[in-house]
């Protein structure tokens, strides 16, 4: 049963992905695809209405991304927002002019038709608080096209052809300092477009199942690699109602996971699930790879490859596999098809890439459709315990990376003791859920200490939290005195091997989450 859906094209805004965030919040199913589409695309994608993101570009820049006007004659209604708003002017006929000063920030517009269009929720005269950002504006409308809304530095703010139903804001109404910008997209996608609001996780999940079923067939074996994280989980949540047994799941314990990690995840995908779970003890031939190792980059290198070969060496014993299963989101998906170019690589991340084609796997990715908070909800639809659905992430290579220095089994064991602290005393803070990280780092550098009468020479920990949206970006969390002093005095008291602790109060730029 294919949804109604709504077709956002992405002029290379920071605020695309918002816009399908706040179009799915209201139930409507969206997708985001680059402005280059096709018109042929766009036509068999059948949408029920097309949103133009804004952009970084001015639209008579040279090269600035365009679309065919024949977009405006498909007969589905089209809401332009900033870019797309000053594009669509331009390609009917109305002219946009360099403003004589970038406007940014909050302004107040005034609607001056009311009851119709994305105003449908407002009177004439009524004053809204908007978001704007834009350098351009428009300067005179397109024939046929009516004046919505003004504000004082943009008497253009919104503008409409409601015969056509193309509708355009100057302002960023997905924004949350747009604060009825929702109702505005609401007004778009119900009132303009028609829809009803029909997608829900519950209807996700058959759909999913269904989608799952028809790819592997009746009798196609899949392969996961279960890190206990999130999206794994998630993905093999689904994909085990979907094929049962036909799933394997494979856990590799490298020894640098959490205390308890191993049995956490077992119990919850062997004993509750019932899943064919292999876990891999594989501890010896991780440190004995890692040993003596200490650049942060070359441990990686060591962990993802030996990672592979342990998964592949596991996965050609499943008689038949031929799939593979990642935990890929939709803001992956759209990364790599928007309008930037490859970023520099700070850290090279390792997942299990490069094993389909080694291994002539298909990929089933059956949340490539989702954002993060979507596939949360949708953990608990299928049952996963709270407690795993709203883990905070943790990195591919472990401990590895938060154990600075050379790495063996009583290092990463004094971390895992002060780890396992800090994730007690952030959770009966209540804090755990609105903190993207908290974890603690061991540092390779001694210092003196007195404990009871005696000389202490240990090694420190720095504590580390951090607020994020994505972990593109990060701002250290200041988190409450009283819960620093109880993690600092248990580490101390009860972690034999560490008698200093300080707190890492360095945001991302310039430093990164993980210390390696
Ligand atoms: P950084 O340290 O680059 O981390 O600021 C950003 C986010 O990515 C996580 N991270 C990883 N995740 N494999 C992963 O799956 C990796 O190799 C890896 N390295 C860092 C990190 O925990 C943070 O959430």
């Amino acid at each position: 049963m294919a949804h109604q859906s709504v077709l956002i094209l992405d002029f290379g805004s920071q605020y695309t992905q918002l816009i399908a965030r706040r179009i799915r919040e209201q139930a409507v199913y969206c997708e985001v695809a680059p402005c280059t589409i096709s018109m042929a695309q766009v036509r068999a994608a059948r949408p029920a209405g097309i949103v133009l993101s804004g952009g970084p570009s001015s639209v008579y820049e040279e090269g600035a991304p365009t679309v065919s006007p024949e977009l405006f004659e498909l007969g589905i209604p089209v809401l332009g927002v900033c870019y797309g708003a000053q594009l669509t002017a331009k390609l009917l006929g109305g002219a946009v002019r360099s403003a004589d000063k970038r406007e940014y920030g909050r302004a107040q517009v005034r609607v001056r038709t009311g009851k119709q269009g994305v105003f449908r929720t407002a009177a004439v005269g009524e004053e809204l608080t908007v978001w704007m950002s834009h350098g351009d504006h428009v300067d005179a409308l397109p024939p046929g096209f009516v004046h919505d809304a003004e504000s004082d530095n943009c008497p253009m703010a919104a503008f409409s052809d409601p015969a056509r139903k193309i509708y355009c804001v100057q302002f960023h109404a997905e924004v949350v300092h747009t604060p009825r910008g929702a109702e505005l997209l609401g007004n778009f996608l119900f009132g303009v477009c028609g829809l009803a609001g029909d997608w829900s996780m519950a209807s996700f999940v058959e759909e999913a199942v269904a989608k799952v079923r028809a790819q592997v067939g009746e009798t196609g074996r899949v392969v996961c690699g279960l890190s206990g994280g999130v999206d794994s989980s998630v993905a093999a949540a689904l994909i085990h109602r979907a094929i049962g047994d036909r799933l394997t799941c494979i856990f590799v314990d490298n020894g640098l996971l959490r205390r308890g990690e191993r049995d956490y995840v077992a119990a919850v995908f062997r004993d509750h699930f019932h899943v064919d779970l292999r876990v891999i003890d594989a501890e010896e031939r991780f440190l004995s790879a890692l040993e003596g190792v200490t650049d942060p980059e070359r441990k990686r290198k060591i962990i993802g490859v030996e990672f592979i070969n342990v998964f592949e060496e596991q996965a050609r014993s499943i008689d038949g596999a031929k799939f593979l299963a990642q935990g890929t989101l939709y803001p992956d998906v759209i990364e790599s098809v928007s309008l930037k170019g490859p970023s520099a690589v700070i850290k090279s991340h390792h997942n299990v890439g490069g094993l389909p084609e080694r291994m002539a796997l298909a990929l089933v990715e059956p949340l490539r459709e989702l954002f993060k908070d979507e596939v949360r909800q949708l953990g608990l639809e299928l049952g996963l315990p709270r407690h795993m659905v709203w883990r905070q992430p943790f990195p591919g290579p472990g401990l590895a990376v938060r154990c600075l220095g050379p790495l063996n089994r009583e290092r990463l064991d004094v971390l895992r003791g002060a780890d396992a602290i800090i994730e007690e005393e952030i959770r009966s803070a209540g804090l755990y859920e609105s903190i993207w990280q908290s974890f603690g780092v061991l540092l390779p550098v001694r210092s003196v200490g007195v404990m009871g009468d005696a000389r202490t020479y240990e090694e420190a920990l720095a504590v580390r939290a951090v607020h994020s949206r994505d972990g593109m970006t990060a701002d250290w969390v200041q988190l409450p005195y009283d819960v620093l002093g109880r993690i600092s005095s248990r580490v101390i008291n009860e972690v034999r091997g560490i008698n200093r602790v300080v707190y890492d109060i360095t945001s991302k730029p310039p430093g990164t989450i993980e210390w390696e």
